[in-house]
């Protein structure tokens, strides 16, 4: 495959994308270019309009995408994002809305966040909703953050969060930069949190547990209720990391499973695009008693008018700018319009279906650390294929071959040599089929040509790279050549 050019290397000098009419009006050129210059750019690249347009898309059409191929990256809920989302969230009176707007001019765009805020409390069993962070992970941290705020007013900060050995690598992370020490739970043999690890772990240095349900493994915690006792007998919380709510919608609620804190990302469960595909948001859900530490402001209506509430004094702050990705909301809002109880319900229901259809039908093939029923996601591994000396890595980059996206690979990291698959409830059987096939038929290229595996993808715009090198000599920008 022809290399595709960096846009400075199609770059000759006097070459522009436009042409503007002649000013008709005197005006400094000196200035103009004060304001407009590039200056931090050396030889920033001079294109025509047709050079730009061909350079981009020939760059588009190299990358994997919703919109091109199956995409069943587990854990990332990669579902197809319904089209009428972005032509409701490109509307003027939404996409042109002026972040400084007073509230008397915007209260449609305020009944959006407010309606939104009440949708996912509804959803989720909570009390109230914050839709300020960002991404999930922003979530987390602002979760961390409520908690904190909450148990330093009790005068009883506390040291530590526990988390379980198979939680996202960003839960930890939201934990240690919120201060706090991280201490692992056990899985048990039927994948789910170790009861007994946890009472030995819980005490009253404990501020909470982060907890995902279902779990990394696709199972659910069936103790949650158990565990929350034990975590609110000692004071703590119970943090749920709501990456995987796809499985539940209509039909269970943290907030019934006695649950605190909850992030959703709207990026996944609620259909709006990620992965490069735009801005995400990691909206978070509290009980009654956190919600004075909420971010300002909050969306209030009072006799049928909205508006914003600054004047919160228990407030941690502010987590993002303005309100949050405003318009990402208004996509989720869209999507749960328009699928209503009923279609949120068939949401859970098939994309539950269809990753067991996948189980059921790779089981044979690939082997399952972890026999207990799933939901929404089944994590296999390359233990079988490993006497071929293939490893996950190895698979996953054969699958690019077949025109199918990887899974997600090596997490949870208590599976070795993980591949996570997650279908999601937007694909048809004729597609789990071919991702289904080409997995069976990746399974014996192992046994008969596995060289064929080691040197995948053959068909990509870029062949294996060697990622030790990517990684260590990143060539992050452009120089001009002397
Ligand atoms: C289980 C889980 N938790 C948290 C996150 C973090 O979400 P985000 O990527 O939106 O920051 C992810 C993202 O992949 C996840 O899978």
């Amino acid at each position: 495959m022809i290399r595709e050019p960096l846009i400075f290397e199609l770059s000759d000098d006097g070459k522009k994308s436009y042409v503007l009419p002649e000013l008709d009006v005197p005006v400094d050129q000196d200035i103009l270019k004060d304001f407009t210059e590039r200056k931090d750019i050396e030889g920033f690249p001079q294109v025509s309009e047709i050079e730009v347009v061909r350079h981009f898309t020939r760059l588009s059409q190299t990358n994997f995408c919703i919109d091109t191929v199956f995409y069943p990256l587990g854990s990332c809920t990669m579902k197809y994002n319904p089209k009428i989302n972005e032509k409701i969230a490109a509307l003027q009176g939404f996409q042109e809305c002026h972040p400084y707007s007073p509230s008397f001019l915007v209260q449609g765009n305020l009944a959006v966040i407010n309606t939104l805020e009440e949708l996912l409390t509804e959803i989720t069993g909570m009390d109230a909703f914050s839709l300020q962070p960002s991404a999930g992970a922003q979530g987390e941290l602002l979760g961390m953050m409520l908690i904190r705020a909450c148990l330093e007013e009790r005068g009883d900060p506390r040291k530590a969060v526990l988390i379980p050995d198979s939680a996202h690598g960003t839960n930890p992370s939201s934990a240690h930069i919120c201060g706090y020490k991280v201490k692992e739970i056990r899985t048990t043999e039927d994948g789910i949190i170790d009861l007994e690890d946890l009472k030995k772990l819980m005490n009253q240095e404990i501020a909470a547990i982060m907890i995902t349900n279902p779990n990394t493994l696709g199972i659910f915690e069936k103790d949650i209720k158990k565990i929350a006792h034990i975590v609110h007998s000692e004071g703590g919380f119970v943090y749920m990391d709501g990456a995987n709510m796809n499985a539940l919608l209509g039909y269970s609620r943290p907030g019934d499973m006695d649950v605190d804190v909850i992030h959703l990302n709207l990026h996944k469960t609620f259909s709006t695009p990620h992965g490069g595909g735009g801005p995400g948001a990691g909206p978070v859900g509290v009980k009654k008693e956190l919600i004075p530490f909420l971010p300002v402001p909050l969306v209030v209506k009072e006799n049928d008018e909205y508006y914003l509430d600054y004047d919160r004094p228990k407030s941690i702050g502010k987590i993002k700018g303005f309100y949050g990705n405003y318009l990402v909301m208004v996509k989720a809002l869209a999507y749960i319009l328009s699928l209503g109880d009923r279609g949120l319900k068939e949401v859970a229901e098939i994309a539950v279906l269809n990753s067991n259809y996948i189980r059921k039908s790779l089981e044979d093939t690939y082997h399952l650390k972890y026999k207990a029923p799933t939901l929404h996601e089944c994590v296999f591994s390359d233990k079988n294929q490993a006497s071929s000396g293939i490893k996950n890595i190895d698979i996953a980059k054969r699958l690019i071959d077949y025109g199918l996206h990887p899974p997600t690979m090596s997490f949870p990291l208590i599976v070795p040599g993980a591949l996570m698959i997650e279908p999601t409830e937007t694909e048809t059987k004729q597609e789990l089929d071919r991702f289904i096939d080409a997995m069976i038929r990746i399974s014996k290229e192992a046994e008969e040509d596995p060289e064929i595996l080691k040197s995948a993808p053959s068909s990509a715009y870029v062949s294996r790279l060697d990622e030790t090198s990517a990684a260590r000599n990143t060539i992050l920008r452009w120089e001009p050549k002397t």
